[in-house]
């Protein structure tokens, strides 16, 4: 249960790769410092190459760090005695394609130092669990993708660990398997574990993690609970209305300012927000100028902030960037 110690602390870690004759430096992970609490899903965000992958190896001690430390289970990185305590889907894991699932499992149980009746409960339990049952003796070049993550999963968490670390386990997966794993990852919180994964999928985060940390070009941008990295303010007001073409055209170039777009529901109008008084003092005018107009107004929208936009604001894009 929880604990005073974090079960991950992370200080300072860097890593540069070192590329060819010309001996090139790729800055992956700068300056790189959270800690994550016993009992917690904590979501590891960031766009593709930003430096998940690349943190996580370190922390699994199979990259050295070019500087910094951290410590896992009270332990430094690479101790093996805490690594018996630790499940790790890796980004890219490998499997003996001539094996089936089962016998793959039992082969990891032996590494945890289970006996076999506790490899044959824990491996059958864990195919169960994770809807491979029927393909569990199959061998497992016969297996899909998504298959073969779900056989991923179920690798990290064969010692029954108590620190499960993923990367990217929603990869690979459809809806239906993503919820299933968002399922087992909150039971894995409810049985008392810590999860660490990355994604980029930021609807899994949002409806998953206790925290997060937003990690863009090696740096970590934020960490905390979701809901208060979000902005509580306003972030754009839609407007949406419908009236004739020429009406539309007037619009258009009335309100040259706002953002105008054609939806099933209707027009619609989109006021960004600078200052909440300018966007309702906008939305005012234009409401008022659709009435006038001998137009219908259908619906007001007050937006505040998604994760997506977060994403977008911590990566220094501008929300038209990601829109195009
Ligand atoms: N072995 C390596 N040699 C050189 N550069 C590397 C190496 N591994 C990673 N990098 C670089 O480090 C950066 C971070 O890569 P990393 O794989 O950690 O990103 P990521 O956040 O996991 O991305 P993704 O979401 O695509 O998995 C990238 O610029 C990548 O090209
Ligand atoms: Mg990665």
């Amino acid at each position: 249960m929880a604990s005073p110690t974090p079960v991950l602390q992370v200080e300072n870690l860097r890593k540069e790769f070192v590329r060819g004759f010309l001996r090139r430096r790729t800055v992956a992970v700068q300056g790189v410092s959270f800690s994550v609490e016993a009992g917690e899903v904590f979501g590891f965000l960031g766009p593709n190459g930003a430096g998940k992958t690349t943190t996580m190896k370190m922390l699994m001690g199979l990259i050295h760090p070019s500087a910094g430390s951290a410590t896992i289970l009270g332990a430094r990185i690479g101790d093996l005695e805490a690594k018996r305590r630790i499940g790790y889907l890796p980004e890219n894991p490998y499997f003996y394609d001539y094996l089936s699932a089962e016998e793959y499992l039992h082969m990891v149980g032996r590494i945890y130092g289970l006996d076999r009746a506790q490899r044959h409960e824990r491996a059958g339990e864990l195919l169960e669990r994770l809807g491979l049952g029927m393909a569990s003796k199959r061998a497992m070049r016969s297996y899909s993708k998504g298959m073969l993550q779900r056989v991923g999963l179920a690798q990290a968490l064969m010692g029954d660990p108590e620190l499960v670390v993923l990367d990217e386990p929603m990869s690979g997966l459809d809806p239906i398997g993503r919820r299933e794993i968002r399922e087992l990852m909150l039971d894995l919180r409810a049985a008392g574990k810590t999860v660490f994964f990355s994604t980029h999928i930021l609807s899994d985060a949002n409806l998953l993690c206790d925290r997060v940390g937003i990690i863009v070009k090696g740096e970590l941008r934020d960490v905390g609970p979701l809901g208060e990295l979000l902005s509580p303010a306003v972030h754009h007001v839609e407007v949406v209305w419908s009236g004739s073409e020429e009406l539309r055209a007037r619009m258009r170039e009335e309100f040259a300012e706002g953002r105008h777009e054609s939806s099933s529901e209707g027009e619609v109008f989109v006021v960004d927000a600078e200052t909440s008084e300018v966007v309702q003092a906008e939305v005012d005018r234009f409401v008022a100028a659709v009435a006038g107009g001998g137009g219908s107004l259908l619906q007001v929208n007050p937006r505040r902030e998604t994760l997506e936009e977060l994403f977008v604001r911590d990566a220094g894009l501008r929300p038209e960037d990601q829109r195009s």
